[in-house]
């Protein structure tokens, strides 16, 4: 295949790659987006094959690394995607390394001059460190989403910080500069030394500045962690010449940063509050003065006879609903009240959850018709039109501290749940939600606990409104 044809199919398949990330920007258009990227994606490794020198190698790879991948995607939970995706992070982080390793020790291999011009030096030092410290920060960062805690402190998702951190960062931070000005300008006897010390450093960078970060806040830092691979990818594209990774490493790239600000605007953090670590203890942690409060409960036939008599009805998902696999349970129970006449719809917030989109992909896994769902700008206005919001296994999302000054979640946009006239909360306990806080909504006088695993509760409640 000529290199004219070759960039052609990438251009093509770069194209395909920004209509599936067009279509993922939409529950309804998904699939279709889905579609693009794995046609995109085909076409990337098929002309990838064509233009390789060793083709056994590449291919002897892409079927181990794809019956891996296989057999990973097939056993991991709903819950467990975000470490999942921290692991992929890492595995990028780490080739990103490699590859700059072998260009450095044959760069006529990579098609470039011996020396390594300066401008190629650069693509590889920047494409080294951004690759080392996302490969090592997504190591902790999957320890810490995984519960590694008990294997060391560093995977605690309290965060883990020691005086003089951020000077010691910044310390680090210059060294892994000098070092890499110094292969940058190095002879080729001169450059591994230099080389070596910058990929190391970035190494250790990498641990120091996930571990001070809590276990609230690593979503935004696994969407950041995938903003950093891309970067490096497209810096190792620049080493190999190659369009199409360039492309991809800044579709990747801008993507997540996107991303992690529209994560940080949910949850009224900025950027570099997050960054900087230090919010969000052990997850789970039982409220300080939840046991001195007192709160009503009811049973699943309580439920059933609240929501059979409303005329309105707002359900909010969260984690809960997601842990208790309660989403098709949930779209049987809605599908009752509808039959009854009773006006059913989802409301979502942009973090419910522990991902971007968490709760739409669950919902739209049971087959709950779109219409029915409704994002959290467009909702929050009829919650106080509405007769029952049912909350299920969701916490912070709804948490009205939010409104009140002083508070640590102070001004995070939240579903304005207790503003519907009656409020219906499902959950296994009064423990706290991620962000470790205390939720007065419990405690209202109009609102109902009903405790039990969601799909547990959920089924109950169907069988009880039959
Ligand atoms: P949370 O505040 O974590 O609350 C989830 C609740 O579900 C918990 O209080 C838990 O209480 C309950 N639960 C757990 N398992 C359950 C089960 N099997 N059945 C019923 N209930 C169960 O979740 P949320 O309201 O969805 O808020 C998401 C949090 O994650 C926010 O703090 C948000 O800032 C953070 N976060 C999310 C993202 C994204 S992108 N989604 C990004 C960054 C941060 P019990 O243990 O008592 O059952």
């Amino acid at each position: 295949m000529s290199a004219n044809q070759s960039a052609l199919l990438y251009l093509l398949a770069s194209v395909l790659f920004i209509l599936a990330l067009k279509g993922l920007s939409h529950p309804r258009s998904a699939r279709r987006g889905n579609l693009f990227g794995i046609v995109g994606m085909t076409l990337a490794v098929v002309t990838t094959l064509t233009i390789t020198r060793r083709i056994d190698i590449a291919l002897g790879m892409m079927v181990l690394g794809g019956a891996i991948g296989l057999i990973v995607a097939k056993r991991v939970q709903m819950t467990q995607m975000p470490e999942l995706v921290a692991a992929m992070h890492s595995l990028v982080g780490m080739a990103a390394v490699l590859i700059a390793v072998a260009v450095v020790s044959n760069p006529l291999a990579f098609g470039l001059e011996s020396p390594i011009p300066m401008g190629n030096r650069i693509e590889l030092f920047i494409g080294t460190f951004v690759g080392a410290i996302t490969f090592s920060g997504s190591v902790i960062a999957f320890g810490k989403l995984a519960g590694l805690g008990k294997y060391g402190r560093i995977f605690s998702s309290a965060p883990v910080a020691f005086r003089g951190q951020h000077i010691a960062n910044l310390v680090l931070a210059l060294v892994m500069l000098t070092c890499g000005i110094l292969f940058i300008g190095a002879s080729t006897d001169a450059q591994w030394t230099p080389f070596l010390a910058m990929t190391g450093v970035a190494f250790v960078l990498g641990v120091l500045v996930i571990i001070p970060i809590g276990g609230a806040d690593m979503p935004v830092v696994i969407s950041m962690l995938n903003s950093y691979s891309g970067w490096a990818a497209a810096g190792i594209g620049f080493s190999l010449n190659n369009s199409l990774l360039i492309i991809a490493g800044a579709l990747v790239g801008s993507s997540g940063a996107i991303l992690s600000y529209i994560m940080c605007r949910a949850m009224n953090r900025s950027f570099f509050s997050v960054v900087l670590g230090g919010f969000g203890g052990a997850e789970g942690e039982a409220s300080t003065d939840a046991g001195q409060k007192s709160v009503k409960s009811g049973s699943a036939d309580d439920v059933a006879f609240l929501l059979g008599n409303a005329e309105s009805v707002i359900i909010v998902p969260g984690y809960g609903l997601a842990v208790g696999r309660a989403q098709h349970a949930v779209k049987e129970l809605v599908e009752k009240l509808t039959a009854k006449g009773v006006r059913v719809r989802y409301a979502i917030h942009p973090v419910a959850g522990r991902m971007p989109g968490h709760m739409n992909v669950l919902l739209a896994e049971a087959e709950v018709p779109y219409d029915q769902v409704v994002e959290m700008e467009d909702i929050n206005s009829d919650f106080n039109s509405t007769d029952v919001a049912f909350v299920l296994g969701a916490n912070d999302v709804v948490n009205p501290l939010a409104e009140q000054p002083g508070s640590p979640i102070f001004g995070m946009p939240i579903l304005e749940a207790h503003r519907s006239r009656s409020v219906i909360v499902n959950k296994r306990s009064m423990a706290a939600g991620y962000a470790g806080i205390d939720n007065p909504l419990f405690y209202m006088d109009r609102t109902m606990m009903v405790f039990g695993d969601a799909k547990k509760v959920v089924e109950s409640i169907v069988k009880a409104l039959e």
